[in-house]
């Protein structure tokens, strides 16, 4: 589906990376992005939300779409990123257990999942922002 629009390779300066357990040589100065897509890998990372298998969209760094793993870190922009040799390029595929693997690693406590209080505080003071506002309106100020 997609090609290099640059001369053949000259192997001798060729970079060797691995995208998602496959060898894959490629020019330098390639983008992660670009090297996927040449290799026919273009699923950069699946949706921790639904699901979805995702791919870069804008090439330019904006859309976030295009986050991969890579030698092990996740949310790399692959549109942005050049290839460098001994590279390993994975899909990403966050999950809950990913996350938790993750926050074990980085020593991150693990962040509460109810904000109800939280909602509640800032309605109160909402409805308190409000009656002021229509206290003020009221008196002309
Ligand atoms: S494709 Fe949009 S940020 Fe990489």
């Amino acid at each position: 589906m997609f090609r290099s629009v640059t001369k053949q390779q000259d192997p001798m300066t060729a970079v060797q990376v691995t995208i998602n357990d496959t060898l894959v040589s490629v020019v330098p100065g390639t983008t992660v992005w670009a090297a996927m897509a040449l290799a026919g890998e273009t699923a950069t990372r699946v949706s921790p939300v639904n699901q979805q298998v995702r791919s870069a969209y804008c090439a330019m760094g904006v859309c976030f779409e295009c986050m991969v793993e890579i030698n092990g870190m996740p949310n790399r922009q692959a549109c942005l990123t050049e290839v460098v040799d001994g590279m390993q390029i994975n899909r990403q595929v966050i999950t809950e257990a990913t996350i938790a693997e993750l926050q074990t690693e980085l020593k991150v406590e693990p962040q509460p999942q109810d904000v109800t209080g939280n909602l509640s505080e800032l309605t109160a003071t909402g409805s308190s922002l409000a009656a002021d506002v229509t206290e003020n309106i009221k008196t002309g100020e």
